[in-house]
């Protein structure tokens, strides 16, 4: 059996467009994958570091706005004053030797471990170094966030 010639056209003129909504589509794509690739792209913050010049005063503890250092049992830590629930500052409330979040009352240790709360997850920890002075007298604290 033989085709017909306006039987051929209309199969080129088929294949002709299939082809080109192909090219068009892979086209696309590579066009896009640039963009997609920079709107994912984050760059990774880096560490900060935050001093506290003098030695941690009786009560063990010093609060800044980003962590609470304590001073602990030869060894300081920090942890961090955002609270793991929805964000807000936590504050360390020295009667009760508790961390508590004034939003919605989520409890930590001083150590940052959950006791309660709406908050799922424990408290962030940072990093500390301790400063001494050539006489071997603490001198300060290094904290990185
Ligand atoms: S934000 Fe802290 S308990 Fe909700």
């Amino acid at each position: 059996m033989q085709r017909t010639e306006p039987a051929i056209r209309e199969q080129r003129r088929r294949f002709l467009g299939s082809s080109l909504q192909w090219a068009g589509a892979i086209l696309s794509l590579a066009l896009a994958y640039p963009l997609f690739r920079f709107l994912g792209f984050t760059v990774k913050p880096k560490p900060r570091f935050v001093t506290v010049a003098a030695p941690l005063p009786l009560s063990g503890y010093h609060a800044e706005r980003d962590f609470i250092l304590f001073a602990g049992d030869g060894k300081p830590f920090a942890v961090c004053r955002t609270c793991t629930h929805l964000g807000c500052r936590v504050n360390f409330l020295e009667d009760k030797q508790i961390i508590e979040c004034p939003c919605h009352q989520s409890r930590f240790t001083p150590q940052g471990k959950l006791i309660s709360g709406p908050a799922k997850k424990d408290l962030t920890r940072f990093a500390v170094e301790t400063k001494k002075t050539p006489e071997g007298l603490i001198s300060g604290y290094v904290v990185t966030l």
